[in-house]
């Protein structure tokens, strides 16, 4: 299966809205695309990350798919089944699940949940799955104080577990007005620590729609 794992420093920091415009990019240029969310978590009546990335690629039905796991509570999995809710099970099974909902597709974009090292169970995390499907990961990072070492801190979780990062995208979350001195260098400092480790910058934006310069950036980055 070829295909994008897109994750993410922490939780809120534009995984959904870079995966929607990259799976736009890709309709647009004529690809079959499969926008999964198969972690869901905090979902109310719909799973409205799932039901984006479906918008995006045309699929809606691809969001209450079978087999991919929603729960109520806005907490990690591995919480969730300590309260007594539902459990993600085996890891396996997901990423077949996945690759089933992949089958038609020239390109499957997967959406993780919250950051790279967010409990699934007892022994797996989202860094787990990310290595099980094997796809070109990017990492996405909010552009303030404090993303250095969030953004090492997930390259070497996910590096550990022998998932290479394809990409950085470093995501201005915060209106420009908001002064943070970090913002203009970051991507800088980055680079100097992670050499050959393409690093991209996403304006900010009043909507996805608005983020179709960065997503093909990213296309061509990873080579779609
Ligand atoms: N480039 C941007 N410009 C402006 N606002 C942004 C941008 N990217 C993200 N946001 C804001 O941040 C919010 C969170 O983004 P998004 O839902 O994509 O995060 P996420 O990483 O998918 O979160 P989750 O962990 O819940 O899945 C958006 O609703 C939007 O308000
Ligand atoms: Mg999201």
């Amino acid at each position: 299966m070829r295909g994008a794992f897109i994750t993410a420093t922490g939780t809120g920091v534009g995984k959904t809205w870079l995966a929607s415009a990259l799976a736009a990019v890709c309709v647009e240029r004529g690809k079959r695309v499969a926008a999964i969310k198969p972690i869901e978590t905090g979902v109310d009546e719909k799973p409205l990350d799932a039901l984006a990335l479906a918008r995006a690629c045309n699929d809606e039905a691809l969001a209450n798919a079978e087999g991919l796991y929603r729960a109520k509570e806005p907490l990690a999995p591995y919480a969730i089944e300590k309260r007594g809710g539902p459990a993600v099970g085996s890891l396996r099974a997901m990423s077949k699940r996945i690759r089933e909902l992949g089958r038609d597709a020239d390109y499957t974009i997967v959406e993780g949940a919250g950051g790279v090292l967010v409990p699934l169970d007892r022994e797996n995390t989202m860094a787990d799955l990310a290595a099980q499907l094997d796809l070109q990961t990017v990492l996405v990072a909010r552009n303030a104080l404090g993303v250095l070492s969030y953004t090492l801190t997930a390259v070497e979780a996910l590096r550990k577990r022998s998932v290479s990062v394809h990409a950085i995208v470093l995501n201005d979350v915060e209106r420009e007005q908001r002064l943070d001195m970090s913002r203009t260098s970051n991507a800088d400092v980055l680079a100097d620590y992670l050499p050959r480790l393409p690093i991209l910058r996403a304006p900010w934006v009043k909507s996805p729609t608005d983020l179709l310069d960065t997503a093909l950036q990213l296309y061509e980055t990873l080579k779609i």
